[in-house]
């Protein structure tokens, strides 16, 4: 009878440890967690920049062992979306991450290993995934709710950071976790910019010249409509002065500017409370996301 597999060593990439399976990732936590270290969890799709680095950096703030995965999980794509042409950067991440000593385990899983033959299972949020990004990409918060319940209950962090960003997958992680007691603590990330106010995203890659300069109008219409709403004005005229705003701007196809609840994404008549602002646009191929608090 031939004997079992000896657990292989992590490969690593620019230097970090890498798992590419559950087996390897819950062994190098474990002897983590045998050394007493507590564990923080950046879950990501690669294609990392400074705003995905800061997320990582709060681990190391907070003295975690810090845990990135890479997954470009194709659950969270529709047919027509991007999933294919998604930048595949492995080797420039885990550089990224070194250089600011934001990680001491890359997980990145196969395809096959998060979604083995005959999975079946699929995670389905409601309350803050109604509406917005749903009514314009159905299939997203399922995919991503699937994806990070996996992910979280493979890594089993103490802590999780997700980035404001995407607030709207921020609110559908909160609900998910306290709703599936899942036991880790969900750690919002600001978002960070470029100098001109662009929210840095993997998907600004896609931009021509151009296109980079006008996306940069999307947090100039944000914070205009923020004020705008701060001010007095009727929320659904100020939602529709920044939609003729984006249009204005350059962008070819606005799917919503809304001004929601900051809590729960709920409509709002008038502000008398936390609220945010969001928006979807599209530039040329690129579809942008934004948010501020007002
Ligand atoms: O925000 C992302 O990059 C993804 O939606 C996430 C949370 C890694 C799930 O695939």
């Amino acid at each position: 009878m031939t004997p079992p597999a000896k657990p292989t060593a992590p490969q690593s990439l620019a230097g970090i440890p890498v798992a590419r399976t559950v087996g390897e990732l819950r062994r190098e936590i474990a002897q983590a967690r045998a050394k007493g270290r507590k564990i923080g969890f950046v879950p990501t799709m690669g294609a990392l920049h400074e705003g995905h680095v800061s997320l990582a950096r709060i681990s190391r703030a907070r003295g975690a062992f810090g845990v990135v995965s890479i997954f470009v999980n194709p659950t969270q794509f529709a047919p027509t979306e991007d999933f294919n042409r998604y930048p595949r950067t492995e080797e420039a991440d885990a550089t990224k991450l070194r250089m600011a000593e934001a990680c001491d385990l890359l997980f990145i899983p196969s395809p096959a290993e998060m979604y083995p033959k005959g999975f079946a299972t699929h995670v389905a949020v409601g309350g803050p995934s109604e509406g917005l990004e749903t009514d314009f990409r159905p299939h997203f918060f399922g995919g991503v709710a699937t994806v990070v319940t996996k992910l979280l209950t493979q890594v089993g962090p103490d802590f999780a950071v997700f980035g404001e960003k995407d607030y709207q997958q921020l609110l559908v992680i909160k609900r998910l976790v306290a709703d599936l007691n899942l036991p880790v603590e969900i750690v919002p990330g600001f978002t960070v910019r470029e100098p001109d106010g662009l929210a840095m995203s993997s998907r600004n890659a896609y931009l021509s010249a151009d296109e980079r300069a006008t996306a940069a109008s999307m947090n100039r219409v944000l914070m205009e409509v923020g004020k705008a709403a701060r001010r007095g004005m009727d929320l659904r005229a100020a939602e529709k002065m920044g939609e003729e705003a984006l249009i204005e701007a350059g962008f070819q196809k606005v799917d919503y500017v809304a001004i929601r609840d900051a809590a729960t994404l709920a409509t709002l008549t008038k502000l008398d409370g936390p609220a945010r602002v969001l928006a979807a646009a599209h530039l040329g191929k690129t579809r942008l996301i934004d948010n501020l608090g007002i």
